[in-house]
Formats: structure tokens, C-alpha cells, sequence
């Protein structure tokens, strides 16, 4: 059984639930009020929908509210969705834009005080307290990783090693000499630094590191596993995303290892159906929406992530907890009319031995037929595996696929460092279907 959180946790975590429903109720009713007076967008949303921020009288009157959307910020950008005058936004941060039109977004001191707090608090349920060396390897900059992170380590007392994303041999370098026991990165460039530890002829699970907080993209319980054996770690999912703080929305527990615990009392999760908008029961896969309980700058209402998770019942803190994110509704590929998510080939993958984590899956149409591609790269140990031992994985990871996902698809093993190597968010389609 893993040490539990070496601090203290906060009384809220340990609240009941009708506590915890009223404090919600109550927050939900500012909430609502503030972005209804000082956003445009929100009120005239509000107004065509029928709804006034005094209809919400309890927790389920929220359903009656409209949703907000990645289109909404980008049609305000980039300050248009903003709550509070300029003079009161001290940061701002943005996402990539890979698709689209980057979404901006603000925080006032306040906001960064609280968010500070909700990522100390996340890192404290992964397992660190003020004892602890983090090694930041996620970007600092526009993305909230870097930033995010840092500051929730220093609140919680942790000595913070402000690396960034990349240079992966450096972030090696570093971990040999200044002994972090935490590191905070994506998963796969966690598999990256493994990687280069091999690559210099040390063995990853032998470093100072104990623990892992990952997320900013999905990752399987394969993953889960690989990282920990290679890395010889506990490895936490941490999940956020920059319209709603950033991360630290919700984070798992080192005691219960068994998905994120939403951080409720300042983000109210709910999950729908992608397709109707209507809320689903808790235990239901769906879209994963999120309504901000303390924010300031950017109240954040119902606002559709796109993320496709379950609710489950609270186990190691009183707040409700959600899935691993299987996926995103925007990465459901079509392959010949069935949904495949890229994590659940990932998961695959993962279940052959021979295989690492580092893969790519490219799609294609072949006259009037879907191709999958999977690139999969072995492990250093089985790079010099016969060719007939690396044909039969290839068949094996064929039948697999074809026998979970009822999917046809090719198979090609690549020796290990074929693969594009990301330093943040790993790329794991390349669609050449569309125009
Ligand atoms: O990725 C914030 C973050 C930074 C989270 C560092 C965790 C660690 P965005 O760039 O706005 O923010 O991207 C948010 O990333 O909607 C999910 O699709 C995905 N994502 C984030 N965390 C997880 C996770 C940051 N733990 C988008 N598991 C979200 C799965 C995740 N997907």
C-alpha cells in the first residue's frame, strides 16, 4: 500500500456531502450572477435561453443553463469573455490552437491564489509534501502546465526544479545530480526520459524519483503500468484544462490510485450525452463539463471539454472522482463505420511485451475503404529480436485489435527511436482523410 499524503488535508476534503452540496449551491449562485452582470456573451446566452441567475435555486437547476464552448472564447478573442476589468488580470495563458484559433484566458491574483492551492492540494493527494524535490518538465509559457505546476509545488513547500518541456538528455542530467523524488511531465515524455536514461546506459527505475504526476493528454492504464515498471515510480493522473484553471482540476490519490478526485468545491463536473446535450447519470460515459465555483477573471459556465470520462462515487476524499479520459470526441476516429479511440489501441499495445509506448497510428483511404496504420516501436531489449519473432507481435497485436475493436488494421513494428519524439503533448494520428 502506498504512503498517504504526508500533510494534512484540508477539512473540505473530508466534509460531507450535503456540506459540500452547500457550498456548491452557494458558490454556483455567485458564479452565475457574476458572469451573468459582467460577461456579454454569457447573459445574451442566458437571455435567448430563458434563464436568469436567481432561477438556480439548487444543484440540479443548473441543467437549465446553457452550455459554453471552445467556439464562444474563440469568438471573444482574445479578453471578449473576460469578467473583470484589464487592470485586474495579472497572467494570461493560452491553449496550442492546433485547431483553431488559440483560446486565451485570464486570472486575477485571486484566481492564481486559488489555483496555486488546488495544485498544492493535488500534489499533496499524489503523495508529496514539503520534503520533496518536483522536477517540472512541462513547458513554461502560454501552456498552464509549467506555471501551474510550479506554483502549486511551491505552495505545498516542495523544492521546485523549474526545467521546463524538453532537452530531454538535460532533464537526465538533472535527476542524476539534484535527486528530484517527484517529476511532473506528460506521460509520454515521461517514456522519453526513460528512454534516454537507457540510451545512457542507466537504469531509469534505479534514479531518485519516486513519484510521477502526468496528464495534459490521455494515457491508459498500459501506460500507467509501463511508466511505473520503467521508471520504478507510482505514476498519478493529474487532468485540467487552461478554460477551466489549468491543471489541477482534479488529481488522483496516491492511497487509492483509482482516478482523479474532482476538486468540487471549486469546479462542479457534470456529464453529458456528446450528441443531445443531456445529462447523464453519474457512472455513464459522456462529455465531461465543467461550471467554475471561484473564479473571478474567467467564470467559466457549463463549459463542454470534450473530454469523455465517467463520474464515480467518492472513495478517498468526500469529493466524487472521474475516469481515466478515454478519450476525446474530437479524436474518435471512423474507421470503416467503427468508433476507435487511440487510446483503447494504445492499451493494446501495451499488453504485448515486446512493445513500448511510443506509437502512431496513421489513417488512409485505400480506393473507397478506411485504412489503419499502427506504427509500433519495440523495445531496445527486443530490437534485436529474429524477424519472425517481431512478425508473430505484429500478428498478435493484429488479432487483438481486430478482436476488441472489430477493426482490420496493419501492423508495422519500428525499431526503438523511429518514431517523432514530443516534448509535450504526443501526436498520436496522422489522418491523411481529410483535406
Ligand atoms: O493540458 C492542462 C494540464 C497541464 C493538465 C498539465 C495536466 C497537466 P490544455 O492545454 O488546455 O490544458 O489541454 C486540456 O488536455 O481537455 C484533455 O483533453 C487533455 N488532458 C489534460 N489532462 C489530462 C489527463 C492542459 N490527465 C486537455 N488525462 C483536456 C487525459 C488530459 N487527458
Amino acid at each position: 500500500m502506498p504512503a498517504a499524503c504526508p500533510q494534512p488535508i484540508e477539512p473540505i476534503e473530508r466534509a460531507s456531502r450535503d456540506e459540500i452540496a452547500a457550498l456548491q449551491t452557494r458558490r454556483l449562485k455567485q458564479t452565475l450572477a457574476h458572469a451573468y452582470a459582467n460577461v456579454a456573451t454569457t447573459r445574451k446566452k442566458f437571455d435567448a435561453a430563458g434563464v436568469h441567475p436567481d432561477d438556480l435555486k439548487t444543484l440540479d437547476d443548473l441543467a437549465r443553463f446553457p452550455f459554453t464552448t471552445k467556439q464562444d472564447l474563440r469568438d471573444n478573442y482574445p479578453y471578449g469573455m473576460f469578467a473583470v476589468p484589464m487592470r485586474d488580470i495579472v497572467r494570461i495563458h493560452a491553449s496550442s490552437g492546433t485547431t483553431g484559433k488559440q483560446t486565451v484566458v485570464g486570472y486575477t491574483k485571486n484566481d492564481i491564489d486559488m489555483w496555486a492551492g488546488i495544485m498544492a492540494r493535488s500534489l499533496c493527494a499524489a503523495g508529496a509534501g514539503p520534503d520533496d524535490i518536483v522536477q517540472v518538465a512541462h513547458a513554461y509559457g502560454l501552456f498552464t502546465g509549467g506555471f501551474g505546476v510550479h506554483y502549486g509545488a511551491e505552495r505545498l513547500g516542495c523544492t521546485v526544479i523549474p526545467m521546463g518541456g524538453g532537452q530531454t538528455a538535460k532533464q537526465v542530467q538533472l535527476i542524476r545530480d539534484f535527486k528530484p523524488t517527484m517529476i511532473v511531465a506528460t506521460p509520454s515524455y515521461a517514456l522519453n526520459i526513460a528512454d534516454e536514461f537507457v540510451r545512457q546506459g542507466i537504469d531509469p527505475a534505479s534514479s531518485s524519483l519516486r513519484i510521477g504526476c502526468f496528464g495534459a493528454e490521455p494515457w491508459s492504464e498500459g501506460m500507467r503500468s509501463e511508466i511505473q515498471t520503467r521508471l520504478g515510480i507510482d505514476a498519478m493522473d493529474l487532468y485540467g484544462l487552461s478554460e477551466v484553471i489549468g491543471p489541477g482540476v482534479a488529481c488522483e490519490c496516491i492511497e487509492a490510485k483509482d482516478g482523479p478526485v474532482i476538486w468540487e468545491d471549486h469546479f462542479y463536473p457534470e456529464i453529458i450525452d456528446p450528441q443531445t446535450g443531456a445529462l447523464l447519470p453519474d457512472g455513464e460515459t459522456g462529455e465531461l463539463v465543467f461550471t467554475s465555483l471561484t473564479k473571478e477573471a474567467l467564470p467559466i459556465i457549463r463549459y463542454r471539454t470534450r473530454d469523455l470520462a465517467r463520474l464515480l462515487p467518492p472513495t478517498a476524499r468526500s469529493f466524487r472522482r472521474m475516469s481515466k479520459v478515454t478519450g476525446r470526441s474530437d479524436d474518435m476516429l471512423i474507421i470503416r463505420g467503427v468508433n476507435v479511440f487511440p487510446g483503447h489501441i494504445e492499451e493494446l499495445i501495451l499488453k504485448q511485451p515486446q512493445l513500448s509506448g511510443h506509437y502512431l497510428l496513421e489513417v488512409f483511404r485505400e480506393g473507397p475503404l478506411d485504412q489503419m496504420e499502427v506504427l509500433a516501436e519495440v523495445k531496445p531489449e527486443f530490437a534485436h529480436a529474429s524477424s519472425e519473432v517481431k512478425a508473430g507481435t505484429a500478428r498478435d497485436l493484429q488479432h487483438e485489435i481486430k478482436g476488441w475493436l472489430g477493426v482490420t488494421t496493419r501492423v508495422r513494428l519500428l525499431d526503438p527511436g523511429h518514431l517523432p519524439r514530443p516534448e509535450g503533448k504526443a501526436k498520436r494520428v496522422i489522418d491523411k482523410r481529410k483535406p
